[in-house]
């Protein structure tokens, strides 16, 4: 057996030739490929098993289940796959497992100023925040207009509060602070996610077969607002998200948020009575993601 291992000291992987042969399509495949068409589809196959090694330390499952095999657990679950990450010590990864080694109990939070800041709740209550952080940084990179940019920033931050439609829920705690347009993209990604676009390079995402199941159709409303996007004139600010979302969370690398404070300042309303505090219609949902704790 030939064993390699592959990808530095950051993810180390075995693998193992007859396994990569079998997943390709087997020897006569292999053979039929000119060297191009085999490098090509070896990284494909090492990149899935990457993203695999990567989710399984995320809490994933060992294999795929079906969305029949996935509901059957709920009532062997001690959290609801939905519930916000902030509110529970495990078990709040997409997966809804909790990984060997996570705390049984909640960590102590640190106190919020008295007039908090966007920045000031990425570092003290959305943090480590590196899904989108990295998200972001790779919009920034790509060049995409600010507004982007911060869309990509806060996409799945309202996940602290509430996972289950959680487009829905962070377009709405960002309403009174964000442009329109920002919203649109940030409500639209939830949607737009599970359907791909070739004409600009997305696919489904493989992450997707283990998080919803391997046979998991989008319920109707989904695919309305599949639709509705589809034809609006800023489709592509939600696609942008979809896009920039990264489905491989490489946890070395650490983005600071102070990165987009200028982003943040040109395009962000910070209400100088502090998140939560200025009578917003959402200002309710910011005392919460700050105050957690709080028992009713
Ligand atoms: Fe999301
Ligand atoms: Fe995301």
């Amino acid at each position: 057996m030939y064993c390699k291992t592959w990808g530095g000291n950051r993810h180390s992987m075995q693998i193992d030739r007859r396994k990569v042969i079998a997943a390709l399509g087997g020897t006569l495949a292999v053979q039929s490929m000119d060297a191009e068409a085999r490098a090509e589809a070896l990284e494909g196959y090492l990149s899935d098993e990457l993203d695999m090694s990567v989710f399984s330390k995320l809490g994933a499952p060992s294999k795929s289940m079906t969305v029949a095999e996935l509901d059957g657990q709920i009532d062997r679950r001690p959290l609801r796959r939905g519930i916000g990450t902030l509110f529970s010590s495990g078990g709040t990864n997409p997966f809804g497992n909790r990984l060997p080694g996570e705390p049984a109990n909640v960590p102590r939070l640190a106190p919020m100023p008295a007039t908090p800041t966007l920045l000031d709740f990425f570092k003290l209550r959305f943090a480590p925040a590196t899904h989108v952080l990295q998200s972001a940084d790779k919009a920034l990179t790509a060049g995409l207009p600010e507004d982007i940019v911060l869309a990509c920033l806060l996409h799945d931050v309202a996940q602290t509060l509430m996972k289950a439609d959680h487009g829905w829920w962070a377009a709405q705690l960002f309403e009174p602070y964000v442009s329109k347009k920002v919203t649109f993209a940030i409500r639209y990604h939830q949607a737009l996610r599970f359907y791909p676009d070739p004409s600009v390079g997305y696919e489904y995402p493989q992450l997707y077969n283990l998080i919803f199941g391997t046979d998991y159709t989008p319920p109707p409303y989904i695919e309305a607002a599949h639709k509705y996007c589809r034809d609006h004139k800023w489709y592509m600010a939600a696609r942008q998200i979809t896009i920039n979302d990264l489905y491989s969370f490489d946890p070395n690398h650490v983005v600071d948020p102070a990165k987009f404070t200028d982003i943040i300042g040109r395009h962000f309303r910070q209400p100088k009575e502090g998140l939560g505090f200025d009578n917003s219609p959402t200002a309710h949902m910011w005392r919460t993601i700050a105050n957690p704790d709080a028992p009713l």
